[in-house]
C-alpha cells in the first residue's frame, strides 16, 4: 500500500507527539540507569559528557528519525524504504527499518522484567514487604523477589498486559490518551521527591554530587559508556521515534519538538539524581553501588527518614508510570507494521505480539531463577537481549540512520522535513556526516576490545582525516555536477 492511499492518523492534540516521545524517552534509563551510571563513573564530569553526547549524537540522530517516519508517514520498514525510494536509492534500506522494528521488541522483551521489578517494589512498599536492617537485608529481598518465577512472572506479565491493552487501543484512544495523564502525573511525583530532597535529605551533598566537575574521574570507558546511553535515554534506533514521527502533523517543527523532547528527557534525569542521591547521601551510603542503587539502598536509605514508606511508594510508583509510557514506544513499530503492512487489525496485532513478547520476555525472566545457568558465553538470555541491543543494533542503527539521512536522501527532502535556517542545517548535516559516525564506529571498536584502555588520539585523528577526505570528494563532485552542461 502507499503512503498516501493509508487513512492517515495523527496525534491529535497540539502536545501529542512530545507528551508520547517524552514518555519514549523518559524511563528506567533516566531513573534507574542514569544514577547509578553517574554513581559509577564519578559524577560531575560523567555528567557533562552525557549533556555533549545528547546534544551532538542524540539530536541530530533523533531529527533524522522524526523526518524519516513522517515523510514515509508508516511503521518503520515502510517508511524507511519509502524515504529511500523517494531518493531513487534502493530498498535494500529498509533493512534498516527492519533491524530498529527488531531491536524495539528485544529491548522490551527484558525492559518488563525490569518494569516488573518497579510495579513489585510499588505493591512491597505499600504492603510493607520492604523492611530490612542493611542492604545486604535489602539484597536479601531483592533476590528472593526474583528467585520465584510464578512471582517474578506474574509482574513482568501484568507489564506486559498494560503494555498490549493500551497499544492495542490505538494511537490516539490509547497511547496519547495514557500519556496524556501519565506524563503529568510522572512530573508531580517527581516534584515530590525534590522536594522531599531539599527539606529532609542532604539536598547539597547530592547535588554537589552531580554537578561538581572532576576529570579525574572520567575514564574512556565512561564516556563510551555515556555515549550508549544517549541513544538508549533518547529511545533512539529502536523504531520507537519513527514510529511516533509517522502521526507527527505536517505543521508542527520537527527542530523544536526535538529539542522539546531531549531537554524534558534530561531535566528528568538530572531531577532524578537530585532526588535520589540527597537521600542517599543522608544516610551515609554510597553512591556507586550500581544497578542495585535503587531497589536496595534507596530503599533501605528512605526506611531511616520520616515519611520514608510513603516517598518510596511515590518514587516506586513514578517509576513504574515512566517504564509504562516506555514500553508502549517500543511495541508500537511492531505493532503498526502487522496494522499496516499485513491488514490485521490492532487489537489483533497487539494480541499477537504480546503473545510473542509473553515468551520471549518469560523466557529473559528465567535467567533470574530456574534458568539461572542457562548461559551462552557466560551470558544468560536477559543479558543477550541487553548486549546485543545496546552494544550491537542501536549503534549499528544510528550509524545507518545517520549515514542514509546524511549521505543518502534527496537534499531537498530533508530540508523539507527539517525546515531550518541555512546555517543551522549545514551545522546538523555535518553531525550526522561526521561526529556521529566517529563516534558510533569508536562505540564498535571498544565493544570489540580494540580500543584497549580507552580513546586513544590516535583513533580520533585518523577518522577525523577520513571524515575531511569524504567532505572533498563529496564538494569535487558536486561542483564537478554543477559544472555539466544542461541536457
Ligand atoms: N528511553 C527509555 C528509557 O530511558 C527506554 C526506551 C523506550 C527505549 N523506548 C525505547 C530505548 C526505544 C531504546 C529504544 O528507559
Amino acid at each position: 500500500m502507499t503512503a498516501s492511499a493509508r487513512p492517515q492518523t495523527l496525534w491529535l492534540g497540539r502536545w501529542g507527539f512530545v507528551l508520547a516521545a517524552t514518555g519514549s524517552s523518559v524511563g528506567l534509563g533516566n531513573i534507574w540507569k542514569f544514577p547509578y551510571m553517574t554513581g559509577e563513573y564519578g559524577g560531575g564530569a560523567f555528567v557533562l559528557v552525557y549533556l555533549l553526547c545528547i546534544a551532538l549524537i542524540g539530536v541530530p540522530i533523533m531529527m533524522a528519525e522524526i523526518a524519516v517516519g513522517r515523510r514515509g508517514r508508516a511503521n518503520p520498514v515502510e517508511a524507511v524504504r519509502q524515504v529511500a525510494r523517494e531518493s531513487g536509492r534502493s530498498r535494500l534500506w529498509s533493512g534498516l527499518g527492519w533491524m530498529s522494528m527488531i531491536c524495539g521488541f528485544m529491548i522490551l522483551s527484558f525492559y518488563v522484567v525490569v518494569a516488573g521489578w518497579s510495579i513489585s517494589y510499588l505493591w512491597k512498599s505499600v504492603s510493607g514487604g520492604l523492611h530490612a536492617d542493611s542492604v545486604a537485608g535489602m539484597a536479601a529481598i531483592f533476590k528472593a523477589n526474583n528467585a520465584n518465577p510464578w512471582n517474578l512472572g506474574f509482574w513482568s506479565t501484568l507489564v506486559t498486559i498494560v503494555t498490549m491493552l493500551i497499544v492495542g487501543k490505538g494511537v490516539q484512544a490509547g497511547i496519547e490518551r495514557s500519556v496524556r495523564w501519565m506524563m503529568p502525573g510522572l512530573v508531580i511525583m517527581l516534584a515530590l521527591m525534590i522536594v522531599y530532597a531539599i527539606v529532609s535529605a542532604d539536598f547539597e551533598a547530592g547535588f554537589h554530587f552531580l554537578f561538581a566537575f572532576n576529570l579525574d574521574n572520567l575514564t574512556g570507558e565512561a564516556v563510551l559508556a555515556a555515549m550508549g546511553h544517549a541513544f538508549f535515554t533518547l529511545s533512539l534506533a529502536a523504531g520507537a521515534i519513527i514510529a511516533y514521527g509517522a502521526y507527527l502533523p505536517a505543521n508542527q517543527s520537527i527542530v523544536r519538538t526535538t529539542l522539546t523532547v531531549a531537554i524534558c528527557d534530561t531535566l528528568v534525569a538530572l531531577m532524578a539524581g537530585l532526588a535520589i542521591f540527597p537521600v542517599i547521601f543522608a544516610n551515609g551510603m554510597d553512591p556507586d553501588s550500581g544497578p542495585g542503587l535503587i531497589f536496595m539502598s534507596l530503599p533501605l536509605a528512605f526506611q531511616a527518614m520520616p515519611f520514608g514508606g510513603v516517598m518510596a511508594a511515590v518514587f516506586f510508583l513514578m517509576l513504574t508510570v515512566a517504564a509504562l509510557t516506555s514500553s508502549i514506544s517500543m511495541i508500537e513499530a511492531t505493532v503498526a507494521w502487522l496494522n499496516q503492512s499485513h491488514g490485521l487489525s490492532r487489537r489483533r496485532a497487539s494480541w499477537g505480539v504480546g503473545i510473542v513478547l509473553w515468551l520471549v520476555s518469560t523466557l529473559a525472566m528465567l535467567s533470574f531463577n530456574v534458568g539461572a545457568d542457562w548461559t551462552l558465553a557466560g551470558k544468560h538470555f536477559f543479558d543477550w537481549l541487553d548486549f546485543l541491543t545496546s552494544r550491537l543494533m542501536m549503534p549499528l542503527g544510528g550509524l545507518g540512520m545517520a549515514i542514509l539521512t546524511g549521505f543518502f536522501l534527496r537534499r531537498h527532502i530533508v530540508r523539507e522535513e527539517l525546515a531550518m535556517p541555512t546555517w543551522l542545517f549545514a551545522l546538523w548535516q555535518f553531525a550526522l556526516r561526521y561526529v556521529c559516525p566517529i563516534a558510533i564506529v569508536l562505540v564498535f571498536l571498544d565493544a570489540l576490545g580494540w580500543l584497549g584502555s580507552g580513546l586513544d588520539w590516535r583513533w580520533l585523528a585518523g577518522m577525523l582525516v577520513v571524515g575531511l577526505l569524504v567532505e572533498l570528494g563529496l564538494r569535487a563532485r558536486a561542483s564537478i555536477r554543477d559544472r555539466a552542461p544542461v541536457r
